[in-house]
């Protein structure tokens, strides 16, 4: 896949000299995010901020493919970015439609390239788009899960000691929950791993349990996911034992 991107904005990073000064850490860490950022990842300079790296969105792929209701079959990535999720969710092969839905053209062409690297540009279906409106056209539809890694307010979101999630901009998490609970119960969202998970419980009903996973790298949790709605990881238990 040596396809070069020809429009400003959009960039393969092949040597750290191209690279842009005030991102430089991320050219130490571009392995650990892509695999195969060798054999051409493109990307936007703000996706780098956001992009999930392989080894978390293949554990969270892997977390959601065996702990989702069997009649589940669709999921949507409400907020695709480069690809980092829509892709792993695409390679485990669990679902029979997967869809990504991505607001900035340029970021989308990024994931769609980057689907190609990874064999399943194809798998994924494409959908440019805001996704508070784009989501809709799912509406009534009893198979649905949805995944979403909102932004989570620029670079400063880690300043303080716990994440209020009121004031994430420029959703917040009570605009996230209640928009994509009219799709599907069963929702996944990918937030800070400081979130206030007082904030969080607040959405369960009495008696029901939430499922909070910390996803880490090298020893470090990098972000959380929580598991609205049936989501059994009994099972995923189970099976491991
Ligand atoms: C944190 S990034 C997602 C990263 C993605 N999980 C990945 O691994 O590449 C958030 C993305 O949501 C997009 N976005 C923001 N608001 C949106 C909206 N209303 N509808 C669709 N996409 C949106 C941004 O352009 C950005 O690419």
């Amino acid at each position: 896949m040596d396809a070069k991107p020809n429009e400003k904005g959009i960039n393969q990073w092949m040597h750290v000299d191209q690279f842009p000064e005030h991102l430089k850490k991320y050219w130490f860490q571009r392995f650990k995010i892509w695999e195969k950022y060798d054999e051409g990842i493109w990307m936007t300079s703000d996706s780098w901020f956001g992009v999930t790296p392989e080894p978390i969105a293949n554990k969270i792929a892997a977390h959601i493919s065996e702990s989702a209701p069997k009649s589940a079959t669709v999921i949507i990535d409400a907020f695709a970015g480069v690809g980092g999720n829509a892709i792993a969710l695409a390679r485990s092969g669990r679902w029979e439609r997967v869809f990504a839905i991505e607001k900035d053209a340029k970021t989308m062409k990024c994931a769609k390239h980057n689907a190609e690297i990874y064999g399943v540009e194809s798998k994924i279906f494409w959908l440019t788009g805001d996704c508070f409106d784009v989501i809709a056209r799912f509406a009534g539809q009893k198979n649905v899960v949805v995944f979403a890694s909102p932004p989570w307010g620029g670079t400063e979101y880690g300043a303080d000691d716990v994440f209020d999630l009121s004031k994430m901009e420029p959703y917040n998490l009570d605009k996230l929950y209640t928009n994509f609970t009219k799709i599907s119960k069963e929702l996944v969202l990918y937030l800070p791993r400081t979130s206030d998970l007082n904030q969080i419980a607040r959405y369960t009903q009495d008696g029901e349990k939430l499922e909070v996973a910390h996803y880490a790298m090298m020893g470090a949790s990098k972000a959380l996911c929580v598991y609205f709605g049936d989501f059994d990881f009994e099972i995923g238990q189970e099976q491991e034992t």
